[in-house]
């Protein structure tokens, strides 16, 4: 059978296709196209139901399917899955220690030659045991108890990273070989799968192990196929007829020649310091890695020195781990408090007792919105809960250790009445988010509006922080952003004695007699440097849903004066660029609320004044054309090409008064079913009203527009179309003030460097963008570079 040549194609694809899928999932470098793959994979299941004969433990149509499994088969390792030694101490000595207890071990004098080490990454995931006999992967296992595990070869299967056939030539293949290993997930994977299982309302993995762990614990080989698991190998089980290499890195380089994944991050170092200096290198790389490590691992790199070393109980005394601190933690949850955010929003966050972790001490963690809660399983005060930090994003609560909930845990709810002003809470139809309704009469939507109001990238009024905000607001000397403008010295001060009553202190410069004056009399100055802000500025700072910094420069670049904007209809916003329906309607329905309509009003009243309006962008002309606007309009079946028809028997002024009839729109080429939904909709209460707003607003802006020929050409510079990077620390601008000198002369400016970024702008102390600037051969230029570019023509 293997002769003939059914078999022989067969074999032929089961070796391509592998080759395909070490390419793809352990090189990372694809050899042919996903189409490519499939074609050849349909071929070889045909052929294999064709004729059952051919198929084989290493064909790649076993990584899918297979039936739910009863219960795990035990299976006991021919030799032992060792545990190893941890070495706590999170500093170099951790390091340092184990050199020495070595040395002293191998009974090596202090002038001895340094002792090599295979210094590699602590994986946080599961551990397990591939069995290949013949270089065919015959068994894989969980370690269990270290002797014996469970037999979860379906599952790993279904790993595109593991091998179902050893690479190399069949001459060195041994005739056993058990790779030790770990199975883990990706962080990124993780959160793309649960963003999917969120969607679909199932519940989420808590974290990369347990999802690991998880995935490879199912008894349906289908879930553990749908998880995106990857393996890395990183030693040796039962081996037979295998001449050996003569260390531990040539042994993971043979794997990685094999076809096994084997992490890159690794090295071989000479005596403890160095072994001090690589825990230190990955421990900066730890928060950029793709996937969870909890330390790093030293082994001695000679197998002669570990024979010499031998083991201790049950674990080797040539490796240890060293550890990192950890990024997960285990703490009770004392309360659920409820925050109010600026537009109301609710969110729960979780008071935790004090827990040291991600190398801080975190005493409260986001928990997100109510059904992030519920998808988590609920949530009680006084649960146990996992905790997470890493880098610096904010701390999250991950899950509920469910058997540690006490009898008298409370469950969490989302309360119905907003815990800060009482009034009753909404939830918009298909929104996670719960909000509060009370609006500004809600003290902690004031608080919030206030200090976004403030904020650096908004009015810029420096002094002004949180503390003093919800002070001025308790306190009620600040009612809305406008009395910021009206404070006077002895406000400040009033409020301040009053802040200190309250706490029960009293400051030694009030027992001396003296009252400081100075900080009062800074944050005057810089509520009034706020006076006159760009109008960006001021709408952003204004707090309109959905209007952030660069919907801002829209509409002060288009539409130039703050009058202008607020006038706006809302179809007339629609016709702006980047600007959709829903940005336009919660703009123009911000500016019809009475109480915005006063906060505005009270603002320019106190004397705070746009510094830089203008007259319309002149290209507006073409913008503010019935086509757009009709197809702006939100006519039931007034598709682009009915907008252009209508347009071209009848602009909106003649709509709204009525002097347009049915024969006249029929003679344009309209439907009778589109003239009719149009009929209709002028006769809704409003239509004809706003119809009416929208011609007389668009005649107001076109008589406003500059006279074209008056027009100096814009003058376009270097910098006009090309994308920057900042990072670092510039010499002398502000990072804000050149970003905005890069957008002013129509730049772009990006957060992130990816191949579309043409210029990185760095400065003192540029981190990892720079360096990612260089990886990807982006031009890296300084600040006076920068300069320079805006003061030159495109053309020089
Ligand atoms: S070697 C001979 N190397 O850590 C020692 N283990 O207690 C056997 N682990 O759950 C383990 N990364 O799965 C070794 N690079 C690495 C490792 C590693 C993670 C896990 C292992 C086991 C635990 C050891």
């Amino acid at each position: 059978m293997a002769d003939s040549p059914l078999a022989g194609r067969a074999a032929w694809l089961r070796a391509e296709l592998a080759r395909y899928d070490h390419a793809y999932y352990v090189l990372d470098e694809p050899l042919v196209p996903d189409a490519e793959y499939d074609r050849l994979f349909r071929e070889l299941a045909d052929l294999e139901t064709a004729h059952p004969e051919l198929s084989t433990a290493d064909s790649p149509t076993r990584r899918v399917g297979g039936r739910p499994l009863a219960q795990f088969a035990p299976v006991r390792h021919d030799l032992p899955m060792l545990s190893i030694q941890t070495e706590t101490d999170t500093g170099p000595s951790g390091a340092l220690n184990f050199d020495a207890r070595i040395r002293r071990e191998l009974e090596l004098a202090a002038d001895a030659a340094a002792v090599d080490y295979a210094a590699e990454l602590k994986f946080d995931g599961l551990a397990i045991s591939l069995r290949y006999e013949h270089g065919v992967l015959v068994r894989g296992a969980t370690r269990g108890d270290g002797t014996t595990g469970e037999d979860v070869t379906q599952n790993l299967r279904t790993l595109r990273q593991i091998p179902l056939r050893l690479t190399g030539d069949a001459a060195d293949i041994p005739p056993l070989l058990e790779v030790r290993g770990e199975v883990y997930m990706r962080r990124d994977d993780l959160e793309k799968y649960n963003a999917a299982a969120a969607a679909r309302g199932e519940k989420t993995l808590v974290n990369p192990r347990n999802a690991a762990a998880g995935s490879i614990r199912q008894l349906d080989p289908a879930i553990a196929a749908s998880r995106p698991l990857c393996f890395f190998a990183y030693g040796l089980g039962a081996v037979d007829g295998w001449d050996l290499p003569k260390t531990h890195a040539g042994i993971l380089d043979a794997l990685a020649a094999f076809g096994l994944p084997v992490c890159e991050h690794r090295a071989v170092l000479s005596g403890g310091e160095a072994l001090a200096g690589f825990h230190r290198r990955i421990a900066e790389l730890r928060d950029s890695l793709p996937f969870d490590i909890d330390g790093v691992v030293y082994k001695v790199n000679d197998l002669a020195l570990q024979r010499r070393l031998g083991f201790r109980s049950r674990e080797p005394r040539w490796a240890v781990a060293h550890k990192y601190p950890p990024q997960e933690a285990l703490t009770v949850v004392e309360a659920i408090d409820i925050q109010v955010g600026r537009t109301g929003a609710l969110t729960p966050v979780a008071r935790l007792q004090p827990v040291f972790v991600g190398g801080v001490t975190v005493t409260n963690a986001t928990l997100h919105n109510a059904d992030e809660v519920e998808r988590k399983g609920g949530l009680c005060v006084g649960d146990t809960v996992i905790v997470r930090r890493a880098g610096d994003v904010i701390p999250e609560v991950l899950g509920v250790v469910a058997e540690r909930r006490p009898a008298d845990a409370v469950p969490f709810a989302m309360p119905d009445a907003c815990p800060v002003c009482g009034a009753h809470t909404v939830r918009e139809e298909g929104e996670a988010i719960i909000r509060c309704s009370g609006g500004f009469s809600c003290r902690a939507q004031r608080t919030q509006a206030i200090l976004h109001f403030a904020g650096r990238r908004m009015m810029d009024i420096e002094g002004l922080g949180e503390r003093f905000v919800e002070r001025l607001v308790e306190f009620d000397y600040v009612h809305g952003v406008a009395d910021l403008y009206k404070l006077q010295l002895d406000d400040l001060l009033a409020m301040k004695r009053r802040a200190d009553e309250k706490d029960g202190v009293t400051p030694e410069t009030a027992k001396a007699g003296k009252i400081p004056t100075r900080w009062a009399e800074n944050l005057l100055a810089g509520i009034e440097a706020s006076r006159q802000p760009s109008l960006a500025r001021l709408l952003f700072a204004l707090g309109i849903r959905h209007v952030g910094e660069s919907t801002a420069r829209t509409l002060a670049d288009w539409l130039g004066s703050i009058e202008r904007v607020r006038r706006a209809p809302a179809p007339l916003l629609a016709v702006l660029p980047d600007i959709g329906t829903t940005v336009a309607a919660a703009i123009a329905d911000f500016f019809a609320e009475e109480r915005n309509v006063a906060a505005v009003d009270a603002l320019l009243a106190a004397g705070v004044q746009p510094a830089d309006e203008h007259a319309p962008n002149p290209a507006l002309a073409e913008r503010l054309n019935w086509v757009e606007l009709y197809a702006a309009l939100g006519v039931p079946k007034l598709t682009p090409v009915r907008a252009r028809q209508l347009a071209g028997v009848a602009d909106g002024a003649a709509l709204a008064n009525g002097t347009v009839d049915a024969a006249t729109l029929s003679s344009a080429g309209l439907p009778g079913e589109v003239i009719d939904a149009l009929l209709d909709w002028l006769q809704r209460p409003g239509m004809r009203g706003l119809l009416a707003g929208v011609a007389m607003r668009r005649n107001e802006l076109l008589a406003a527009l500059p006279a074209a020929v008056d027009l100096p050409p814009t003058q376009d510079s270097a910098v006009t179309g090309k994308t920057f990077v900042l990072t670092g620390t510039l010499p002398t601008l502000k990072r804000d003030d050149a970003r905005d000198m890069i957008l002013a002369a129509g730049g772009k400016v990006s957060g992130s460097v990816s191949k579309k970024t043409d210029f990185v702008v760095a400065g003192e102390e540029a981190g990892s963008k720079l360096d990612k600037a260089v990886e990807l051969g982006v031009a890296v230029i300084d600040e006076a570079m920068l300069l320079e570019m805006l003061n030159t023509g495109s053309n020089t």
